[in-house]
Parts: structure tokens; C-alpha cells; sequence
């Protein structure tokens, strides 16, 4: 900026604001040469760092995806050689020996689950997780979603109830991405509501979206670690004691959820039980032509 009443407490507050050069009155035009070579080696200086730090960015990213997606595959191989090594020879095994390789068995299923989160995020973020946007029926994936989960729930004497109205525009979605968001949440209000509990699956639309809501009548989650939630890893750790997780399931939801232009939000109340909102917009385009076609 050049100014005509520059003085040198103006020219300390210019920088202490963003400024990084400045030229005292008089100047002769070798000085402002030089000062315009100054600002636009800064200027290059400036894109050259922002370059590099977005290379140093997907080169992260990149070797999160490249370390998930060879961690994976082993992973399927040593759960299926406990299960093989169950069915071959688990009745020859000792009490205490099954108890062992149940419990490797239960870890190698975490292990792997979070991995798979781990790379699916890392996909997601980077742009390659492959998803097939159609027009959809949130209804039928919704269904498929409690039927998923309906045995966890009977095993652990949950009641699992839904309620939707008869018919709901359509969305536009991945058919696979949102049933994982949905058995994930539940799952979630599976895991963290005790036997004798309750989940209620409750849809509502309007001319614009559809909102569902899974609600159960569990641990709760308190009003200083609901912000904290949906980032990577994080666990509530004093209710997480006897329930294995990675803490990365919703973060997942949230980056499906955002990759479908929806929101997910969370109400709860410790103690009492937590409300899991995740709202839709409808497909204008589907609506206005009916075909059902993108
Ligand atoms: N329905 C719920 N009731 C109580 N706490 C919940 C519920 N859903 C999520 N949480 C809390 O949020 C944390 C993060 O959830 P998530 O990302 O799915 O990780 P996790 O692998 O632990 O299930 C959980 O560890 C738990 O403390
Ligand atoms: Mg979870």
C-alpha cells in the first residue's frame, strides 16, 4: 500500500496488521523496484508453501489409505483361520484354551472393523471411496437396516421398534454407504443401552427433507463430550469399560452423512438415553421428472 501521510508508528501498525514490507517517503524508483521484486518473490513464496502443503496433505492421506488397505487383508486372513480353527478342532479344545482364542477372535474382529472405518474414512476424504448415488427409497433401507440388527437386539433383550410414515419421497443415495450409517447408529444405541432397553426408529419427512431419529433409553452420553463425538477416536471413556469400539464409527456416519449434503445431530441427556437425528434433503430432480432417474 503506498500512502501519502505514512508515518513510521503507521507503517509499524500496517505490519503488525499484515504488512510485510513498507517505503518512506521520498523514494526513488530503483527503491520501489526493488521493493516490488521483494512483494512478488513474497507473493511466489506464499503459493509455493500453500503447494506444498497441500502435496504433504494427500501424501497423508494417501499413506493412511495405503497402510489401512494392506493391514486389511491380513487382518481377513488371521479371523478366518480362528474361525477355521474353531470348527475343526473346538471341541477337542480345553475350557480355557476356547476362552483364549475367542477372546484373539473378538480382538481381530475390532482390529478389523477399524480398519475398515480407517479406510473408508481416508477414502472419503481423499475422494476415491466409490459410491453409487441413485434415487432411493430411505424406507427400504431403513428396513434392512433393523432387520440387520434386530438379533443383537433380541440377544440382548432390547426392543427395537420403528415408525415411518407410509410412503417417503425419494432420496438421492448410496444404498450401502447409508445402511452402515444406519446399523452403526443403532449398533451405538445397542451398545450403550442396557437389557430391558428400548430403540425407537422414528421417520418424518416434508416437502424438503426427511429427518429419522434413532432414540434409546440408555447410558447417555454428558453435555461436555457430546461436541466430541463425531471426532476420529474419540470414546467416552468411563462407559466404554466393557464395550469394545474404535471410535471411529461416527465419524464415519458424519462424512457419509455430508457426502449425501444431510446433517446428523446428537440430543442426550445421561442417564435418560440419547436421540440421534439424521436429516435428508429430498431429490428435487426425481420429483419434478417422477422417473426415478439421476
Ligand atoms: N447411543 C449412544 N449412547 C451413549 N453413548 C454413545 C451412543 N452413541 C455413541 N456414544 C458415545 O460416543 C462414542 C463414539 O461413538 P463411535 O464413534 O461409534 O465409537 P465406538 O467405537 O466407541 O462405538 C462412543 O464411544 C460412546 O461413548
Ligand atoms: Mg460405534
Amino acid at each position: 500500500m503506498i500512502t501519502g501521510f505514512a508515518t513510521i508508528v503507521s507503517a509499524v501498525e500496517a505490519m503488525q496488521k499484515g504488512a510485510y514490507d513498507y517505503l518512506p517517503k521520498p523514494f526513488n524508483p530503483d527503491q520501489l523496484r526493488a521493493l516490488t521484486k521483494r512483494a512478488l518473490e513474497h507473493r511466489n513464496l506464499k503459493i509455493e508453501t500453500k503447494r506444498l502443503r497441500e502435496e504433504k496433505d494427500q501424501m497423508e492421506r494417501n499413506f493412511i489409505t495405503f497402510v489401512s488397505h494392506e493391514m486389511r487383508a491380513p487382518l481377513v486372513v488371521i479371523r478366518q483361520y480362528i474361525e477355521a480353527l474353531n470348527t475343526i478342532a473346538g471341541d477337542r479344545f480345553e475350557q480355557d484354551v476356547k476362552e483364549i482364542i475367542e477372546r484373539c477372535a473378538k480382538r481381530v474382529h475390532n482390529l478389523e472393523e477399524m480398519v475398515a472405518h480407517w479406510l473408508d474414512i481416508s477414502r472419503i476424504e481423499n475422494g476415491t471411496l466409490t459410491q453409487q448415488k441413485v434415487s432411493l427409497n430411505l424406507d427400504s433401507i431403513i428396513s434392512r437396516s433393523v432387520e440387520e440388527m434386530a438379533p443383537l437386539c433380541r440377544k440382548k433383550g432390547i426392543a427395537l421398534e420403528t415408525n415411518s410414515p407410509r410412503s417417503l419421497p425419494p432420496i438421492t443415495g448410496d444404498t450401502e454407504s447409508l445402511v452402515r450409517v444406519f446399523t452403526n447408529i443403532i449398533g451405538n444405541a445397542t451398545k450403550y443401552t442396557p437389557e430391558g432397553g428400548k430403540i425407537t426408529v422414528t421417520v418424518k419427512n416434508d416437502e424438503y427433507y426427511i429427518t429419522v431419529s434413532i432414540a434409546d433409553n440408555g447410558t447417555g452420553i454428558p453435555p461436555e463430550k457430546l461436541p466430541l463425538i463425531f471426532e476420529p477416536f474419540y470414546r467416552c471413556a468411563e462407559k466404554n469399560e466393557k464395550h469394545s469400539g474404535s471410535g471411529l464409527g461416527l465419524t464415519f456416519c458424519k462424512k457419509i452423512m455430508e457426502s449425501h449434503n444431510g446433517v446428523i445431530d446428537v440430543s442426550s441427556r445421561e442417564g435418560e438415553g440419547s436421540i440421534f437425528v439424521l436429516t435428508f434433503p429430498v431429490s428435487i430432480n426425481t420429483e419434478r421428472n417422477g422417473s426415478g432417474e439421476i
